[in-house]
């Protein structure tokens, strides 16, 4: 499938808010990798399709996780809207033909992050924080800083995720705390 015809199919599957939000993460992924000297056209594709398992119930969530040997931890099992991540790099290879293992690799990640994230991995989870349509205190600051280094951009965006989990008595997800001590780690050697 190209990328008009994973389009159309997309805006089928998600709601249209998600829908233009996925078209949102898809145009700053691109400005993103064009930034950087990434695949423009991967940038976008991967965008495109992040959240294309989204709009699953969470009951078909742990279900498909189960079918599809993803293994899960017990914050996945309690709070299975996470499953989103990996579920979609399963359904972007078998629903959506996508086999390029980069693409793959930054759809699973891009709810939660993890440790030594790839260029196109930090692209995806930054773009998915700053696309158009979002708005929240702090958003200005972010995307500007996301376009000067997406390290530091990643932290900021990390620390503001475990915020949000922290105030809302969520689970904290370990892939979060380990992407952000890996970063901190590396700025610090
Ligand atoms: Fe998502
Ligand atoms: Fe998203």
């Amino acid at each position: 499938m190209d990328y008009n015809q994973i389009a159309e199919k997309l805006s089928h599957v998600l709601k249209p808010k998600r829908f233009k939000h996925s078209l949102g993460v898809s145009q700053s992924a691109a400005e993103l990798a064009a930034r950087f000297g990434e695949d423009v056209d991967k940038a976008k594709l991967t965008g495109l399709l992040h959240d294309c398992a989204r709009s699953l119930p969470n009951n078909n969530l742990l279900q498909m996780a189960e079918a599809f040997a993803i293994v899960m931890n017990d914050v996945e099992l309690r709070q299975p809207i996470l499953l989103h991540a990996p579920i979609g790099a399963y359904l972007a290879k078998n629903e959506y033909g996508i086999s390029d293992p980069q693409i793959l690799n930054a759809i699973a990640l891009h709810t939660t992050g993890g440790r030594d994230m790839g260029m196109l991995d930090k692209i995806i989870y930054l773009a998915d924080c700053i696309e158009p349509s979002r708005d929240f205190p702090g958003i200005d600051k972010l995307r500007s800083l996301a376009f000067k280094d997406l390290d530091t951009a990643m932290l900021v965006a990390f620390d503001q995720s475990l915020h949000y989990v922290i105030e809302r008595s969520l689970l904290i997800h370990p892939a979060t705390i380990e992407g952000r001590n890996y970063l901190l780690l590396k700025q610090s050697t």
